[in-house]
């Protein structure tokens, strides 16, 4: 009877708790969030050609908005994207914390992948964020990064499947990463550990006849020998910049380790990609933001910018990308339209490699 009774008081708690969750989450929605999503739905359902879609400019905000959200819905949901001959290393780098580091690897990578292409993302914060947001097991237990780092396991030993997105890999972060800083000072070669174990995996996967095109490296927020060795890993450098006050400073600290590494570990390093996150259209400084980075930046930034979206920051909370959390939403179109953008840079890149 006991346990009856409280099987009973557990289901009860539970669905109060469901209903609370709910609750808080359409508070948290912003009502030009709502509307949007009203209106989203409206033209998802009407049936039409990318043409009768108004230009931007015509109406309100909100109904460009919805009309652009309805224009990259169009054009770019379910398409294949070209993949690169080569396999593409990023590393996905800002000292800042909170900038969308995470975030940006995570839906990047996941966009890539449903457009076809197989991504790994190596997940080289000991917060191990990525992984979460990934669906991926990183208890103590389980074989990670840090095997690889600091035992020299190969990589194929600690990658696993993305549950939800087909093509998509995890290298996964326990917390064991946390003490591999301090463990790599006395390591030989350990600026070139993980760049020896990329090239392995890639050569392995070569061997099979199985091509990888990309590989996300999500770094932890500081320029640590962790960092040291994604940078060493890849020849190019992902950028996301949050549109927020103190967005550029220590851009330029970044910036100098970045020459840094290149002209004493890796002469192919360059920033290749920036990303502009949490964009709010409806603040000036946002927009001053973005105009300063493209001005510095005109060839790396993509046009793509990511709005500050709830639906963003609560699918990690479901172990999802937003890209399968909410495809529709416009948080989940940005990071699409930016991962168009990425793969229209394949032939650039993989000819500025083989120069
Ligand atoms: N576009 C966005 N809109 C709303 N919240 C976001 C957005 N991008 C990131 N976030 C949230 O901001 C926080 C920091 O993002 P994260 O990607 O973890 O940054 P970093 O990896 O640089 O530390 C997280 O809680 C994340 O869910
Ligand atoms: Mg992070």
């Amino acid at each position: 009877m006991i346990g009856t009774d409280g099987a009973v008081g557990e289901t009860e708690v539970v669905s109060v708790q469901d209903e609370v969750d709910d609750v808080s989450r359409e508070t948290q929605l912003s009502e030009s969030e709502k509307a949007a999503d009203a209106l989203a739905r409206v033209s998802r359902e009407a049936s039409g050609d990318v043409a009768d879609i108004p230009e931007a400019g015509a109406d309100t905000p909100l109904a460009q908005a919805v009309a652009a959200d309805t224009r990259k819905r169009m054009t770019l949901v379910g398409r294949e994207l070209p993949r690169p001959a080569h396999t593409r290393v990023l590393t996905v780098a800002n000292q800042k914390g909170g900038v969308g580091k995470t975030t940006t690897t995570v839906n990047v990578a996941a966009a890539l992948a449903q457009a076809g292409a197989t991504v790994l993302v190596i997940d080289l914060d000991p917060q191990g964020n990525a992984s979460t947001a990934l669906g991926i097991e990183h208890h103590a237990e389980v074989p990670s990064i840090y095997d690889v780092l600091v035992d020299g396991d190969p990589l194929s030993k600690v990658v696993q499947p993305c549950p939800d997105v087909p093509g998509l890999f995890c290298a996964p972060a326990t917390i064991d990463l946390a003490g591999a800083e301090i463990e790599l000072v006395s390591l030989v070669a350990r600026e070139t550990r993980l760049h020896k174990a990329v090239s392995k995996y890639v050569a392995e996967l070569g061997e099979q006849g199985q091509a990888l095109d990309y590989v996300f490296i999500d770094c932890p927020p500081s320029l640590g020998l962790l960092t040291v060795n994604a940078f060493v890993a890849g020849s190019e450098v992902f950028i996301p910049i949050q549109c927020e006050y103190y967005a550029l400073e220590g851009l330029s600290q970044l910036l100098k380790n970045i020459e840094l590494i290149r002209d004493h570990l890796n002469p192919n390093l360059h920033v290749s990609t920036i990303l502009l996150t949490m964009f709010d259209g409806r603040t000036r400084l946002s927009a001053q933001v973005a105009d300063e980075v493209r001005s510095h930046f005109p060839d790396q930034t993509l046009k793509a910018s990511v709005p500050r979206s709830v639906r963003i920051s609560e699918a990690p909370s479901h172990g999802q990308t937003v890209m399968t959390y909410d495809p529709n939403s416009s948080g989940a179109l940005s990071y699409l339209e930016a991962a168009s953008e990425m793969a229209a840079q394949n032939a650039a890149e993989n000819s500025e490699d083989r120069s």
